[in-house]
């Protein structure tokens, strides 16, 4: 990406402009360099000129640009960069085969790449062998996670908050990521989460009852205590639920929605005028449990133990909201930890959606299905005859198979060996879409007995608010 004004528009210089004043800031106060410092006041200052060129105003924390683009399909002014790449909270396509191209977003939405040596960090300060989701890069970006380190290495440490908006009964493979990371991370770090189901996003997002987004909800609840949460150090809870049980969770919200405009929502969400407001008014609601407070049952009245959140990057608008606002009202800014899109079975171009029963694995679904659905579906980076594919080899960037064992093939080497012998062609796109077969059954086939075993109490005990068991 370059920082030329044709391409640039002034809600993304805005951005910008935030997170270079953030930077700086930051240097300043952990009292940096000079020479570091000074080379992000200048580019400071330099965004500033360009912002001031381009919106004839004077750059303004907390004030977006009033001629905001908007976008027509509800997609965030977010957009506009990059033609290939669209990505925020409804929608995930890209025109290239290998999938979003996640480096420039990155420089897009201002985030932190995940590099070898916070992921060295981490091994170091837990002890444990770094998960393959940031082995391989799969958890690419972040925010502040160093500090959160920082601050756990003094003995101070911190809680996970997660969610998932439950818009059906049916749950993909897809789904798992984010909480198969986020139970790694309770385990190795030993701390509280909270996971939030947001039934009330569904309702007003889909066409749906009030009545179907709760019981989605629970049903849901089933699918995430099925991947092994500890019922001592996890709260799920069903916003319809908790909001009218939480006088404590009610406040954060309106504290939250005093201190955002609508200007700012619909510079982050491309809401427009004919949006509800109840879809204006719901990122409080998703912003509230990054603040502890929210949360008495659990942290007392604390509102300054630090949050993380691991979540897939089309939830950054969130999140960027709520580092922004969070100052303001006197809370630490959550920590985030980024995930690429779990891609569909057709290809890279769009992530997998449980509304197109073709691009998905699903949780139900049987041995079977699973086989028949990898044959048939699954994009293949392969040759059109044997012959070719022996002679040139297949390509693995684009092969969907071998994107889905980088997820859920544990073994590097293994891995490694698979996409060498692909390359070759020594391995075909059958005997690769075989060994993909033999490794979703099983995991499958386990998670479903995992979750027959999750009865309607084991569900209460999780979402009734209660005291965790941890030490902070
Ligand atoms: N909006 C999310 C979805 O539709 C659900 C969600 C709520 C969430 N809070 C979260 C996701 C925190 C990740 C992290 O899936």
């Amino acid at each position: 990406m370059t920082d030329s004004q044709g391409e640039v528009t002034p809600l993304e210089l805005y951005e910008k402009l935030n997170v270079q004043g953030e930077k700086v800031r930051s240097l300043k106060t952990a009292k940096a360099e000079k020479a570091d410092i000074d080379t992000a006041v200048q580019l400071l200052l330099k965004l500033k000129t360009d912002y001031k060129h381009l919106t004839g105003q004077d750059y303004k924390a907390g004030c977006p640009p009033p001629e905001n683009v908007v976008n027509q399909d509800n997609g965030s002014a977010t957009d506009g960069i990059d033609e290939e790449d669209n990505v925020d909270p409804w929608n995930v396509s890209t025109s290239n085969a290998k999938g979003v191209d996640y480096d420039k977003l990155i420089v897009r939405f201002g985030s932190s790449k995940i590099e070898k040596e916070l992921v060295d960090r981490i091994e170091k300060v837990t002890g444990q062998k770094p998960h393959r989701f940031l082995r391989r890069g799969i958890f690419f970006s972040h925010r502040d996670m160093h500090q959160v380190l920082d601050a756990y290495e003094k003995n101070k440490s911190f809680y996970l908050y997660t969610g998932r908006g439950p818009s059906s009964e049916a749950m993909h493979v897809g789904h798992l990521i984010p909480f198969i990371f986020t139970k790694w991370l309770q385990d190795v770090f030993d701390i509280p989460l909270v996971i939030q189901l947001t039934d009330d996003e569904k309702y007003l997002w889909k066409d749906l009852t009030i009545e179907e987004c709760h019981r989605f909800a629970v049903e849901n609840a089933k699918d995430i205590i099925a991947c092994g949460f500890d019922v001592n150090k996890t709260f799920i809870f069903s916003d319809f639920d908790y909001m009218g049980s939480s006088p404590e969770f009610y406040r954060n919200v309106v504290k939250i929605q005093k201190h955002v405009t609508y200007n700012q929502v619909k510079g982050i969400f491309g809401f427009t005028d004919s949006d509800c407001i109840g879809k204006i008014s719901f990122p409080a609601i998703q912003a509230a449990p990054s603040f502890s407070n929210s949360f008495p049952q659990i942290f007392g009245g604390r509102k300054d133990v630090q949050c993380l959140i691991p979540c897939a990057i089309d939830q950054d608008p969130y999140f960027r909201m709520t580092r922004d606002v969070a100052p303001r009202i006197g809370y630490p800014k959550p920590a985030l930890l980024h995930s690429s899109f779990f891609p569909a079975l057709q290809g890279a171009q769009t992530k997998m959606s449980a509304s197109d029963a073709n691009s998905s694995i699903f949780l139900t679904d049987t041995p079977k299905q699973i086989k028949n659905k990898i044959n048939k579906h699954a994009f293949s980076g392969g040759k059109d005859t044997i012959e070719e594919h022996r002679k040139f080899g297949g390509n693995p960037d684009v092969d969907v198979s071998f994107m889905y064992l980088t997820f859920f093939l544990d073994d590097d080497e293994q891995l490694e060996k698979i996409k060498q012998d692909y390359s070759s062609g020594a391995l075909l796109t059958g005997e690769l879409k075989k060994i993909l077969i033999e490794t979703l059954q099983p995991m499958i086939a386990q998670h479903q007995e995992r979750r027959k075993q999750v009865t309607e109490e084991t569900v209460k005990q999780f979402m009734t608010p209660r005291p965790l068991n941890f030490k902070l």
